[in-house]
């Protein structure tokens, strides 16, 4: 097995909350606080694919997202950090006023060129079309696929799983609940629980594709870092259970049913949650595990998102 390297960029160890929502306890992990600029869960998948960056000694790096996306932000912001260029191909319209995510990236000086859902189709093809531009003038680039969710980006969430052993006893709980996008989250976290040998169900909110297209690229990241690195562990198929139907309303909208019990839970908490991803992942944890009778917890993973909120600001005073 060759554990490959990394930059630390995010503050981590991550605290382990436990707090009291509806008179029930919950187990929260808190990647939301990795860092500030460089909040959320992307930020332990940057720490290896920036350094992978650096090593082939690129000049850029591009990426992909929604207007909104976390992760676009995040790669900006590491890029900064370590003396880096980014470009960013982001799903939406150029708003004359940026609010969010799409401020802070706009702030820091990436390079933005926005797409349609159509041409978001093949975001792929045009970025490695505009790195031969850059290539001919020049400029090295390193490509970091949507959502930074590569066979290298998932080591983020196979490590978490040891951080996380070192702060509870693992027989506390009976599986990690983590909002779904592009897929390394989950794909991390079942490999790391399969490399531990522990008895965990890792749930997926889906938010952006459908459960079997989740499912299958949650499984092909796990299978493929499995063979790229060699690892010594089968990937525990069954111990995957994706949690459908929390994202009719669309990735970039949230219901307001939803919100309402967003805005209940940072009133009894102090905790904001997302509208994207964390928001709708929470919605189901409610549904499923909140009034669960069982000694041992689900545990709720917060991946971050705070910007996310800016844009939906009235959305979530009305709740
Ligand atoms: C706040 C937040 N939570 C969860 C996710 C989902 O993570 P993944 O793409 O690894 O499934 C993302 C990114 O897609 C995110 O920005």
């Amino acid at each position: 097995m060759k554990i490959p390297r990394k930059n630390n960029l995010a503050n981590i160890p991550t605290p382990l909350q436990a707090v009291s929502f509806e008179g029930e306890k919950i187990f929260i992990k808190r990647d939301d606080l990795t860092g500030l600029e460089l909040s959320g869960n992307k930020v332990r998948k940057l720490e290896y694919l920036m350094y992978q960056a650096k090593r082939e000694k690129a000049d850029f790096v591009f990426t992909s997202g929604g207007n909104q996306s976390n992760h676009a932000r995040a790669t900006a912001v590491a890029a900064a950090m370590m003396g880096l260029k980014s470009k960013l191909f982001l799903w939406g319209r150029e708003k004359t006023a940026a609010e969010g995510n799409l401020f802070i990236v706009k702030f820091i000086g990436s390079e933005i060129r926005f797409l349609t859902k159509k041409e978001n189709e093949r975001v792929n093809d045009i970025m490695f079309e505009e790195r031969e531009k850059f290539l001919r003038r020049g400029k090295r680039v390193f490509v970091i696929p949507e959502g930074g969710s590569t066979t290298l980006g998932i080591w983020g969430y196979i490590n978490f799983v040891d951080e996380l052993s070192r702060q509870i006893n693992m027989n506390q709980i009976s599986g990690i609940l983590t909002a779904a996008g592009s897929g390394g989250t989950s794909a991390g976290l079942l490999l790391g629980t399969a490399l531990k040998k522990l008895d965990l169900k890792i749930y997926a909110v889906n938010v952006l594709y459908s459960e079997g297209e989740i499912k299958k690229k949650i499984l092909n990241l796990a299978e493929g870092c499995k063979l790229q690195f060699n690892l010594n562990a089968e990937v525990p198929k069954d111990k995957l259970v994706i949690l459908d139907g929390y994202s009719t309303e669309g990735y970039k909208n949230i219901s307001s049913d939803k919100l309402k019990l967003i805005k209940k839970f940072a009133q009894q908490t102090g905790i904001i949650l997302d509208p994207a991803y964390t928001g709708k992942a929470f919605n189901a944890f409610y549904d499923y595990f909140l009034f669960e009778k069982s000694n041992r917890k689900v545990l709720f993973v917060h991946t971050g998102g705070i910007f996310g909120v800016f844009g939906k600001r009235q959305q979530y005073l009305n709740a």
